[in-house]
């Protein structure tokens, strides 16, 4: 069984079929990359997998269990966070205080414990401030925390995103287009990061441009085009796939990457 089973996935947009009868299987303890032109659907699908919005039709399935009605914070609550294609940074947050926001979902005080500030909150308060510093040091951005978030570079922003999203720990982290923006070293230095976040136990889907990074990192490439899934399986075979070349890759980029190996 996958982790994450996506079963005939479809939302209509008035008139629009964006994306069309997707089957998507990502296996624990991968990385598995969405791939495709513009417009595909891929962002669409990962609003469709964390429930940002509703399926037209077809099923969800997280370790099993049928999440295609729930809604997005009960989807977190199960293991699943995501990074977005724009940056979504609290502006007038600190770089600690918006990994923490990462962990509201989980923290069990209620509104009481919290203005009565009573020990148990206190000591939750302390671990998730740990947590976050953790997250922070694995993103390698731990000596920015009591900066404003604002003041972060754009590639240390998107790290700032990762760190958010992988604080509490998720079963399944969905990243949009990370290495958007980012120069040959912080792809690489990327690469390196989600490695090292799939290591540590978290299962990675991810959406992304860079050809290279992504045949460099991902277990299993999923292709779609126009809403439809036209290729799934190895990167090396989906690279060389003729239907792949001619809607996205473009011979050029094929040759490359065949190349570089
Ligand atoms: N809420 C919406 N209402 C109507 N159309 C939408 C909506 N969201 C997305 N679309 C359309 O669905 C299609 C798929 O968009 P999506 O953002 O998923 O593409 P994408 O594969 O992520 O592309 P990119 O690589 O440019 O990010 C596009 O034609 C887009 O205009
Ligand atoms: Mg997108």
């Amino acid at each position: 069984m996958s982790l994450l089973e996506v079963s005939s996935l479809t939302v209509r947009f008035a008139g629009l079929v964006a994306v069309d009868a997707v089957d998507l299987a990502v296996e624990a303890g991968s990385i598995h990359a969405l791939i495709g032109p513009n417009g595909a659907g891929k962002t669409t699908t990962f609003n469709l997998i964390t429930g940002l919005i509703p399926p037209t039709s077809g099923s969800i399935r997280l370790d099993g269990v049928d999440i295609t009605a729930l809604p997005a914070f009960r989807r977190a609550g199960c293991g699943m966070a995501r990074s977005f294609q724009n940056i979504r940074i609290f502006a007038g947050l600190t770089v600690l205080e918006n990994v923490l926001t990462g962990l509201h979902a989980g923290l069990g005080s209620n509104l009481l414990d919290v203005v009565l500030r009573l020990p148990g909150f206190r000591r939750q308060e302390r671990d998730a401030v740990a947590r976050a510093r953790a997250a922070l040091e694995i993103v390698g951005l731990a000596g920015r925390a009591d900066d404003a978030a604002t003041a972060l570079a754009y590639g240390d922003q998107r790290r700032l995103e990762i760190a958010r999203a992988i604080v509490a720990r998720p079963r399944l982290l969905l990243l949009d287009e990370p290495a958007a923006g980012m120069n040959p070293a912080e792809t690489e230095a990327l690469a390196a990061l989600v490695r090292r976040i799939r290591d540590a136990g978290t299962t990675v889907l991810l959406v992304e441009h860079d050809m290279g990074f992504v045949m460099g990192i991902a277990d299993r490439v999923t292709v779609l085009n126009f809403g439809r899934r036209i290729a799934d399986g190895a990167p090396a075979a989906v690279r060389r796939d003729p239907a792949v070349i001619t809607a996205y890759l473009g011979a050029k980029v094929a040759a490359r990457l065949e190349a570089a190996g």
